[in-house]
């Protein structure tokens, strides 16, 4: 059985890709057998993992719409050592046909069972809303992975992500659990991050995970190669911090329930 992580924050830009891609390389890197799915019509995992989603026919568009199983549509991406469920714009049009489709908030959950015994992680990387196709993520995972940047407003939207994943814990899957919070482009020299990071462990406590992911240009280079970080400068500070947190999350997986 493998254990589902989706990257969730409904701001723009806080490093859900960057964290998805590299944490997919990171936890490949030690062996693992990971599954990343791109589930934003913006494609970024897509093309960051070095896969053109212009070029694609099928997609997890596909899958969602009961076109296409996941084993048809993965890709193997070869240096970064995991497989890729792609998306590309077309995706968008998902939000719209499924409404009308019934078990909308669950085909996601229901393609990846059946590839379950095939991975041991399986990575999610959300589009910066509280959509449908986030609800999708939401119910397929056991567990959320948020990145946040340390900044005045971040505190205010994990309300709202909070009070979503409570919604979906009560209506669709129940045992669904923060796994923990990520803080990202993460400047020690910056008095308000200093604060912001501090009030986030008073406020989450081990909810937080111990790794900072730094500010550091490697992490916003490396996607124009279509390699993730971890790869394409493993010694780099980015770098350094994803494995770590690949590093954190092994571990999470190996303390009793
Ligand atoms: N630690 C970092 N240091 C420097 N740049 C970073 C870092 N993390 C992410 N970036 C850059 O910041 C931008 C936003 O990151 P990313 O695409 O990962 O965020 P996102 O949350 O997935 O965005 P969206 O909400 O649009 O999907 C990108 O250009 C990325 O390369
Ligand atoms: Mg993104």
């Amino acid at each position: 059985m493998s254990r589902a992580l989706a990257v969730v924050n409904q701001k723009g830009g806080v490093g859900k890709t960057t964290t998805s891609v590299n944490l997919a390389a990171a936890l490949a890197k030690s062996g693992s057998r990971v599954l990343l799915v791109d589930l934003d019509p913006q494609g970024n995992a897509t093309m960051g993992s070095g896969v053109d989603k212009r070029a694609l026919t099928r997609t997890v568009y596909h899958v969602l719409l009961g076109l296409s199983e996941v084993s048809a549509v993965g890709a193997r991406v070869e240096r970064g050592g995991y497989d890729l469920l792609p998306a590309n714009r077309e995706l968008a049009g998902a939000e719209i046909e499924l409404v009308d489709l019934p078990r909308r908030e669950t085909r996601l959950r229901e393609a990846l069972e059946r590839v379950s015994d095939e991975y041991d992680f399986v990575l999610i990387d959300c589009p910066p809303s509280l959509s449908l196709l986030t609800v999708n993520a939401l119910t397929a995972a056991q567990r959320v992975l948020i990145p946040m940047q340390c900044e005045y407003y971040a505190l205010e939207g994990l309300s709202d992500l909070v009070a979503t994943i409570k919604r979906v814990r009560s209506n669709l899957n129940p045992s669904l659990e923060i796994a923990g919070l990520l803080r990202t482009m993460y400047d020690p020299r910056n008095t308000l991050s200093q604060q912001v990071s501090q009030q986030l462990e008073q406020h989450f406590g081990d909810k937080v995970y111990r790794t900072l992911v730094p500010r550091n240009v490697r992490l916003a280079e490396a996607p124009s190669y279509g390699v993730p970080a971890v790869l394409w400068d493993a010694a780099s500070k980015g770098a350094q911090a994803y494995l770590a947190l690949a590093a954190e999350i092994l571990a999470q997986g190996r303390q009793p329930a």
